[in-house]
């Protein structure tokens, strides 16, 4: 048997795989799908980066014993690298002074009616040279590896023309080309109305959907289509209209819905097959219903409920009700400006209700499968690419319970 193009690592104190929470689809998480296995072996084909074979050592099959680029693991716990699967990584300016403002009680929807949040961010944007967003972004990411993470799902939507939309999707285009990071982007022009069309959304979202639309998807420039349906932003038939445009062009869809008010977002989402829908703090019991009985992701964003003192989505009703359920740090500048994904697990414990394995299971697997990518990403099993994150603690439970630290 050819192993030249074999890597074996072998002996690792333990390795969780994660491969019940693929066979259930990432639903009813439980500690028994976490797949612990002790003294593990893992061979990899370095030609694809994909696992070949995976299990206890001493079950390992003969012929891997002639691998000659084998290393010998160490006392660590590996788990499956971590996804980040919502944020606004590339961004510009501050916007301290929003949360001043939010202390002193002065709420989202207010800040952004007196010209501040999202507006304040697209100011800064418009004026930002392609090379310093690529660098900006560039330092981000590295402080989101420090924190596990491997692949980042990275949004537009504070250009808000064309052509600053298009380089903040070409800032992530050429991050991609030099970053160990896997970048998933997504077109979110309709984040907010725009200055240019103040009063006139309806002609916006005309715009989006007759010149934008076409644009973006012929330079494929990105993956996913988002849009943030929320009073005083973009309502339900706006929220439609655009969903079934960028459906049509070859987008897959996700959706900030629900953060503050319920427009009935959830039901429109899970209709039109959304990969993810994300935020969820306002679900009402028919919109957890849709989504528990759907394949769609509901992403919960912790850090951004706490940030902004505002409530936290039904996380238990969610996950009981059968939801596919991940976890998202919503890195921005406005509701979330942390990059640390594994105390996001910490506050969805905490003040959630979440078990400590379904939070593993929500930066992982099903984060995976809130980009799409929970084929290849977020277990650790044959076929799946190699890709892990190494715990020096003993415990898997230590990655909520660290709280703020990582490793
Ligand atoms: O996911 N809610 C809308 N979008 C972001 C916040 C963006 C901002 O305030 O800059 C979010 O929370
Ligand atoms: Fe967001």
């Amino acid at each position: 048997m050819r192993t030249d193009h074999l890597v074996l690592y072998h002996n690792i104190d333990q390795v969780l795989t994660l491969e019940g929470v693929a066979k259930k689809e990432g639903r009813h998480t439980t500690e028994s799908d976490l797949g612990l296995i002790e003294n593990a072996n893992i061979v990899v084909n370095s030609e694809t980066n994909e696992i070949e074979w995976i299990g206890p050592s001493k079950f390992m099959p003969l012929e891997y014993g002639e691998i000659v680029n084998a290393y010998a693991g160490s006392e660590e716990l590996w788990i499956p690298e971590l996804v980040e699967c919502h944020t606004h990584l590339v961004h510009a300016g501050d916007r301290s002074h929003d949360y001043a403002l939010r202390v002193k009680g002065k709420t989202y929807q207010e800040i952004a009616e007196e010209g501040g949040g999202i507006a304040t961010t697209l100011k800064a944007i418009r004026e930002t040279p392609l090379m310093n967003m690529v660098s900006n972004a560039q330092a981000e990411l590295e402080r989101f590896q420090r924190y596990g993470v491997g692949t980042i799902e990275v949004k537009s939507g504070y250009g808000l023309t064309l052509e600053s939309e298009c380089r903040m999707l070409e800032a992530v285009r050429a991050l991609q080309e030099t970053s160990g990071v896997n970048l998933v982007p997504t077109f979110l022009p309709a984040h907010m109305t725009p200055p240019e069309f103040k009063g006139r959304t309806d002609e916006y979202v005309e715009v989006i959907c007759r010149e934008w639309i076409p644009e973006v998807s012929r330079l494929k420039l990105a993956r996913f289509f988002d849009v943030f349906i929320e009073e005083g932003f973009f309502n339900l038939a706006q929220t439609k209209k655009l969903l079934e445009c960028a459906l049509a062009a070859g987008f897959s869809l996700k959706l900030h819905a629900d953060q503050f008010t319920d427009l009935g977002g959830v039901e429109l989402g899970v209709k039109l097959g959304a990969t993810s829908i994300d935020h969820l703090e306002q679900i009402s019991e028919k919109g957890i219903n849709a989504l528990a009985n759907s394949k769609t992701v509901g992403v919960l964003c912790p850090g951004a409920s706490l940030f902004t003192g505002t409530a936290y989505a039904p996380a238990r009703k969610l996950l009981d009700a059968g939801a596919r359920i991940a976890i998202s740090t919503d890195f921005n500048p406005g509701t979330c400006p942390s990059r640390n994904l594994p105390l996001m697990t910490t506050i969805a414990c905490s003040q959630m209700q979440m078990t400590v394995p379904e939070s593993l299971a929500a930066i992982t697997y099903n984060a995976a499968a809130a980009l799409g990518l929970e084929k290849e990403l977020g277990t650790l099993e044959k076929g799946k690419q190699f890709r892990v994150c190494h715990l020096s603690q003993t415990s898997y439970e230590s990655l909520p319970y660290c709280f703020g630290e990582f490793n």
